[in-house]
């Protein structure tokens, strides 16, 4: 199996492109790029020479990625979310070899709109609300949200806020959706049910509900952590 790229898309030579990814209407993809399998990139997507991508990661339309950029397998880019890898850019100045480094881990979902400001990581299945300009690094799970953003709650790797209840010495919430359990110690989240590296179940991967509706079921949901 190889890879699909639609005939308006500008695949320069010397990138490399895993099989089973599709790369959409006016997408350019720069020599010396990485690009796992299974990834789908949106219309008008850029990809920077030495930008790294894993497997099944999604890139919603009109986002670029500089070099210095390094998405972990199955990130989810959001339609026109920004990344930058210069913190202080002046025309007259050349800092082409001092390209900040960002890191997203596994499953990090940047949501529309937002921006990451550059040399910060955001940890695996963090989740980045629309519009949110992220100035720090953000934790495995955590829900960040706002102008700059802050940590308002964690996510769970179905997209749902946690709502963290005690028991014994520790604090543990469900998904509504998975029904996994997560531990919060420390500061720091954990799956108990899945080991964060593992990709979900098969039948674990299809929605059967609208974020909404989950909302509507659980009221309570809709209060403070
Ligand atoms: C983060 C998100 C999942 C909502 O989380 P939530 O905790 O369920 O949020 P709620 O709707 O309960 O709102 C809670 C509060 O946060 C605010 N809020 C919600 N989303 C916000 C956002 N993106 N930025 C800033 N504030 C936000 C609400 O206004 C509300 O404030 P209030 O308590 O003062 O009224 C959603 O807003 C979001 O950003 N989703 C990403 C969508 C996206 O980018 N999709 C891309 C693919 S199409």
């Amino acid at each position: 199996m190889t890879y699909f790229a639609h005939e308006s898309a500008f695949i320069d030579a010397g990138c490399e492109i895993g099989p089973g990814s599709r790369i959409w209407h006016f997408c350019h993809i720069s020599s010396g790029a990485r690009l796992g399998e299974a990834c789908n990139l949106g219309q008008n997507v850029f990809i920077a020479g030495g930008v790294i991508i894993g497997d099944r990661v999604k890139i919603q339309n009109n986002v670029s990625i500089y070099a210095g950029t390094t998405l972990e397998d199955e990130v989810f880019l959001g339609p026109s979310c920004v990344l930058t890898n210069i913190s202080n850019p002046r025309s007259q100045i050349k800092r082409q070899h001092l390209y900040e480094k960002t890191l997203l881990r596994r499953g990090a979902t940047i949501g529309a709109n937002a921006t990451l400001v550059c040399g910060i990581e955001i940890g695996r299945y963090a989740f980045v609300a629309a519009g949110a300009v992220v100035t720090q690094d953000a934790p495995d799970y955590a829900l960040m949200m706002g102008v700059p953003a802050r940590q308002q709650g964690w996510m769970s790797r179905h997209g749902h806020v946690l709502h963290f209840e005690a028991s014994d010495d520790t604090f543990v919430a469900s998904c509504p959706e998975s029904g996994f359990r997560y531990q919060l110690e420390n500061d720091c989240v954990r799956c108990l049910d899945l080991p964060e590296e593992q990709s979900l179940p098969e039948e674990l991967s299809a929605g059967q509900k609208s974020y909404p509706d989950f909302k509507a079921q659980h009221p309570d949901s809709n209060s403070e952590n």
